[in-house]
Formats: structure tokens, C-alpha cells, sequence
């Protein structure tokens, strides 16, 4: 494996954004008060509470709808100059389209104006994979319709929070909700239906190209971006076969978003597989100018693991449903290193070759390492005498992956900032409470209590030093 260098010290360009990020429908609770609609996780939960673990839903989360002014409180404790939260789209407006919510407009003042008073800037999300419920009847990003009512609430949102607010996002991980909703059964609608992910994929790019256009047209001031889940996507070997392979998983995963979302097209190789399959979405004349001629300014990487592929061993069963799989194998690499919790390789250089592909071939747009992080279960057995969580690894963790983007700024990376996955202890879907992944702890059985963790205490001296 390829290791990083023997520097000593690695001290970050001045203004670097140190921070975490986070959700609305992972953090607030508070699902069902003050006006508040559903989302589809709220559904879900309701139909399905075994899908989640140890059956803990959304309304059991930490609570930030009660506590955030002593959370960030402690974000300004551990050394936070910046913040990503999501707004809900159901808590602001309730059934998706119509009235706007007073209380969540409080809500949101209230949680923007604290940060700001904290010397924190808030970087705020639109859409984190929570569909509002009334919207999802009608086929959620599948429908057209829905398009127009995220516009609608882009436009809200804009102009209630655009004057406090300058780094906003269309979309966290816009391929998650495709890949859990529509082919691999981990979000809500369940289904397996390719076409239907096609469409929503579409249709989700079009709604950011959408809320960038609203945000031009009404002369917000500030930065209007997207934050992607990137794995590069490495091959088994040079072999041409596996190289192919890792080509198309690559466009795909990747260059799916990455492509209209920055360059305004879509890659061909993409759209060959498409056409090849009869699986073409549908769109209106006028589509492909908005997504060509609004793309986004800073670009948000959310870096967890990467994706290993091998050419197909086997010929794909026809009877089985269309999955991106048909095309490729994933490849177990031999002596790669893990997350045992998670099931996630870690590989920090990953995340150099995130942004050098950025820097070479998409224009070396502005961008910050929006996610990243370690997810661990059973964290509890690592708190010391003092009530310390002990968690070196994920100092390591964070250290490790830093080195790499420190040495991809030293070649010439326009990458801004660092936000861990994430402040604290959250809900994490389906997963709920299993894998912790905070710089602060909490514990649900003493109404949430925060503890902040030896990597948060850490972190406030990188952030103090700008690097370690
Ligand atoms: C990202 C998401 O995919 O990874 C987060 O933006 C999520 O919402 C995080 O919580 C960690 O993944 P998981 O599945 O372990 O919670």
C-alpha cells in the first residue's frame, strides 16, 4: 500500500474550514412536534421499526432540536470555524409544497444566528436523503412535479436564510437515495427498479441545476454548491478488462453527478450503457441547457472508502433484475485494510486521488472534504476513568487522511476545508444507533448527555495550530 511521507508537521493554508458536518433528519428529533410533516424515514419507521437497529427510530435522535445552543457551545469547544447542517424540507414545509412553517423558520433562525454569534459558519444543505412523506405519494423523485416543489423550497429557503447564510448545497450524496430507494433496498420506497433510479437520478440533478438557476436569478450573494460521495475506482489489474470495468463503475458511481454537476454533461459512457439498455431517462426540451449552463460553484467530498472492480467472471443471470453490477465484479483486494464495524476499506490516499482527479480534469473547482469519518460500535468500552472516550483510532483516522490532502493542496488542490462525519454521536438511518461516528459522544440513556471525545479535544488543537 502506498504511505505518505515522513513530514513532521503539516500546517494548512490560512482560513482552512475545520468543522463537521451533520443532518437534520439524523440530528433534531423532535420528528413530530411543532408543525413538523413526515418524512419517508418517519414512514418507514412506522411500517417497518425492524428494518432499523435495535428498532430505534427518527424521534429518538440527539436531540438538537432542544439542545443546540449547547451544542454549539461545544462545536466552538472544539475549535469549530465551520458547520454543515441540513435543513428538513417536512419540518419547513410540511407537505412538501404550500405554507412555510413558522416554528421551523424560528427553528432555523435561531440554530444559524447562534453559530454565527459562535464565530461558526454555517454551511447549509437542502435535501439529506429525507423525502418529505406527502411528496413520496406521488413517486418522490420519480415525478416531475417534485422537481418543481424542490425549486419552490430552494427558493424559500434562499431567501427566509440567504442573508446570513453564503455556502449552500443542492444535495448531500445525491446517489444514495437512487442506489437505497431504487436498487439495493436500504431506503425507503424498497425498490428494485432501474429505470426508475435512472429517472430519479435525472430528476435530481435537474432540481439542483434548478436551485442554482433560483439562486443566480435572485441575485443571492455567496456560493451555491453540491456534496458528492466519491470511490475512486480502482482495478483489479492493468489487464483492458478490468480497466473497462473500473471505467464504468466509475461512471456510474462517480461521474453520474460529478459530470452535469460540474461540467453541465453527462459522460458519454454513461449515456452509451443507457441507450444500449433501453434504460434512457425521460426529460422536456430545456433540461440539458439548465444543467449546462448552471453548475456549481464549490463542490463538497464526502470520502469514506473506494471501490475495488474486477471484469464480470460470470455471465449475469438475465431473469435477475438490472442491477450497475452487470458490468462489472466487485473485487475483494487481498491485505486491504478495514473498518471492521462498518465493512468499509480504509484507504487514506483515496482521498489524494479524489482531488487531483478534480484538480486535472474538472477545472480544479473549489472544494472541501465535506465528509469523512470512522464509524464504531461499542464505543462505550473505550471511556477512560474520567468519562473520556479514548478514541485514538479515529484520531489516526483523521490524521492519516489530512496528510493526504495536505500533500494534494501542496500540488496545486483548491481544497478549502476538512469536515469530519460528524459532530456527534447521530442517528445513522437504518443503522441508527449501531456505528458512532462523533467527535462527541452521546449517551441516550442519560437524555443525551454529550461527552466530548479525546478526538475532539484533539481536534480543537489542529484547528487552533491550522495542522498538526
Ligand atoms: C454518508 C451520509 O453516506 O455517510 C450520512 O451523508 C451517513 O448521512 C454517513 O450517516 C455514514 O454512513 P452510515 O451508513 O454508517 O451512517
Amino acid at each position: 500500500m502506498t504511505t505518505i511521507t515522513n513530514k513532521t508537521e503539516y500546517i494548512f493554508p490560512e482560513g482552512f474550514w475545520w468543522g463537521s458536518s451533520a443532518s437534520a433528519t439524523q440530528t433534531e428529533g423532535a420528528a413530530s412536534v411543532d408543525g413538523k410533516g413526515k418524512n419517508i424515514w418517519d414512514h418507514w419507521y412506522e411500517i417497518e421499526p425492524n428494518r432499523f437497529f435495535h428498532d430505534v427510530g427518527p424521534e429518538k435522535t440527539s436531540q438538537f432540536y432542544y439542545k443546540y445552543k449547547e451544542d454549539i457551545k461545544l462545536m466552538k469547544e472544539i475549535g469549530h470555524n465551520s458547520f454543515r447542517m441540513s435543513i428538513s424540507w417536512a419540518r419547513l414545509i410540511p407537505n412538501g409544497t404550500g405554507e412555510v412553517n413558522t416554528k421551523a423558520v424560528e427553528f432555523y433562525n435561531n440554530v444559524i444566528n447562534e453559530l454565527i454569534a459562535n464565530d461558526i459558519e454555517p454551511f447549509v444543505n437542502l435535501f439529506h436523503f429525507d423525502m418529505p412523506y406527502e411528496l413520496q405519494k406521488i413517486g418522490g423523485w420519480t415525478n416531475r412535479e417534485v422537481v418543481e416543489a424542490y425549486e419552490n423550497y430552494a427558493r424559500a429557503c434562499f431567501e427566509l436564510f440567504g442573508d446570513r447564510v453564503k455556502k449552500w448545497f443542492t444535495h448531500n450524496e445525491p446517489i444514495v437515495p437512487v442506489e437505497g430507494g431504487y436498487l439495493y433496498d436500504f431506503h425507503y420506497p424498497n425498490e428494485v427498479d432501474f429505470r426508475k433510479a435512472v429517472q430519479v437520478a435525472f430528476n435530481t440533478i435537474l432540481s439542483s441545476a434548478k436551485a442554482i438557476k433560483a439562486f443566480k436569478e435572485m441575485g443571492q450573494d455567496g456560493k451555491v454548491g453540491i456534496i458528492l460521495n466519491l470511490t475512486p475506482s480502482y482495478p483489479r489489474s492493468q489487464h483492458p478488462a478490468d480497466l473497462k470495468a473500473s471505467v464504468i463503475a466509475d461512471a456510474i458511481f462517480n461521474r453520474s453527478f460529478l459530470d452535469p454537476s460540474v461540467k453541465g454533461e453527462f459522460p458519454e459512457e454513461l449515456i452509451g450503457i443507457l441507450k444500449e439498455e433501453g434504460f434512457m431517462p425521460e426529460y422536456e426540451n430545456g433540461d440539458l441547457d439548465i444543467i449546462k449552463n448552471h453548475t456549481v460553484e464549490l463542490l463538497g467530498v464526502n470520502y469514506y472508502q473506494p471501490r475495488r472492480v474486477k471484469a464480470k467472471e460470470n455471465l449475469p443471470n438475465p431473469e435477475a433484475p438490472f442491477l450497475p453490477e452487470r458490468y462489472f465484479d466487485n473485487y475483494v483486494m487481498p491485505g486491504r485494510k478495514m473498518n471492521p464495524h462498518r465493512g468499509w476499506e480504509i484507504y487514506e490516499k483515496g482521498i489524494y486521488d479524489i482531488l487531483i482527479n478534480l484538480k486535472e480534469n474538472y477545472g480544479n473547482i473549489e472544494c472541501f472534504i465535506s465528509e469523512n469519518g470512522m464509524g464504531v460500535e461499542g464505543e462505550e468500552k473505550y471511556r477512560d476513568e474520567n468519562g473520556i472516550i479514548q478514541d485514538d483510532y479515529r484520531i489516526e483516522f483523521i490524521q492519516e487522511h489530512l496528510k493526504w490532502v495536505h500533500k494534494a493542496i501542496q500540488e496545486g488542490s483548491n481544497v478549502k476545508g476538512y469536515h469530519l462525519w460528524t459532530f456527534m454521536d447521530n442517528w445513522s438511518w437504518s443503522n441508527a444507533y449501531k456505528n458512532r461516528y462523533g467527535f462527541v459522544s452521546v449517551n441516550l440513556d442519560k437524555d443525551g448527555e454529550r461527552t466530548i471525545k479525546k478526538s475532539g479535544q484533539w481536534f480543537k488543537t489542529v484547528s487552533e495550530k491550522n495542522g498538526f
